[in-house]
């Protein structure tokens, strides 16, 4: 395995010598977007995963990539976009693709947290944003993980705040918002006032339990996005927000959408 670690250009020297201090010098470096790349680094006969640990720790958003072949294919078929109603597309950071062919993008590096963009139950709701959001609404993301919904919302113009009750969320969500170049806002506890979209994929448990909360916050001409639940459990959910909404399916998942 190589090393990757996807760096602004201003960055490339500080990458390199931190890859060389730890045995993995550039072996090559290819262009991302303007002004991002991507470096490879081969660390000799020792493994890439704990170059990439220590990287990592360092705050580099460093990956362990195949060399070639079947496994590098393999590789650039996991990290390939996924694209949103044709209208923006999800990446990691480090994913090999011709951004200036492709919609907007949002580059996430979920870290320890969720959301790279491909689960159905996040899908779901990008969807729904990628359809429905305006310049200039203000967005609440509750269980922002990786902060893949509010990074969507907010670059299609929207002002995001995300919120977790995990603090390493926090983290993920205001670093993918620094390298993406977008602002949202990220809150430890439930923001007060009313916003035009909530989106929530928390599950059904916890999307129960917040009901009201989140209600109070979803202004009267918004909506609400409900995901991370089971077909059979999107009655319990709907009835705890008042009944009625419209479902919508992606493989064994469901989310409601719901009017304010
Ligand atoms: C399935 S992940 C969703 C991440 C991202 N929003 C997405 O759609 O891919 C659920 C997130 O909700 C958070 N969470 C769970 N219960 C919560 C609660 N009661 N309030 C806020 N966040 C919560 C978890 O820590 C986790 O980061």
């Amino acid at each position: 395995m190589l090393v990757a670690v996807a760096v602004r250009d201003a960055d490339t020297g500080a990458a390199a010598r931190a890859l060389e201090a730890l045995g993995a010098p550039v072996g090559s470096r290819q262009a991302l977007s303007p002004g991002r790349s991507l470096l490879l680094a081969a660390p000799g006969p020792a493994p890439a995963e704990p170059v990439v640990a220590a990287l990592r720790a360092a705050g580099w958003r460093a990956v362990a990539r195949p060399v070639g072949g079947g496994h590098l294919a393999a590789w650039r078929a996991h990290t390939a976009p996924v694209v949103i109603e044709g209208r923006l597309c999800v990446c990691f950071p480090w994913a090999e693709f011709d951004r200036a062919s492709a919609p907007p993008a949002v580059e996430v590096d979920p870290g320890p947290s969720f959301g790279t963009g491909a689960h159905p139950s996040t899908r779901l709701l990008l969807v729904e944003i990628a359809r429905r959001a305006r310049p200039g609404q203000r967005v609440l993301d509750v269980g922002c993980g990786s902060g893949v919904l509010s990074l969507a919302a907010a670059r299609l113009g929207a002002g995001a705040v995300g919120t977790d009750i995990d603090p390493a969320a926090l983290v993920a969500t205001a670093a993918n918002a620094e390298w993406n170049g977008l602002e949202v806002d990220v809150c430890d506890g439930l923001p007060p006032g009313r916003f035009e979209i909530v989106v929530a994929n928390i599950g059904a448990d916890q999307l129960v339990a917040l009901a009201p909360a989140i209600r109070e916050r979803v202004a009267a001409a918004g909506w609400i996005g409900l995901s991370g639940i089971s077909p059979a459990q999107v009655s319990r959910v709907a009835a705890a927000f008042g009944g009625g909404g419209e479902v919508r399916r992606d493989e064994e998942w469901a989310a409601l959408v719901l009017p304010g």
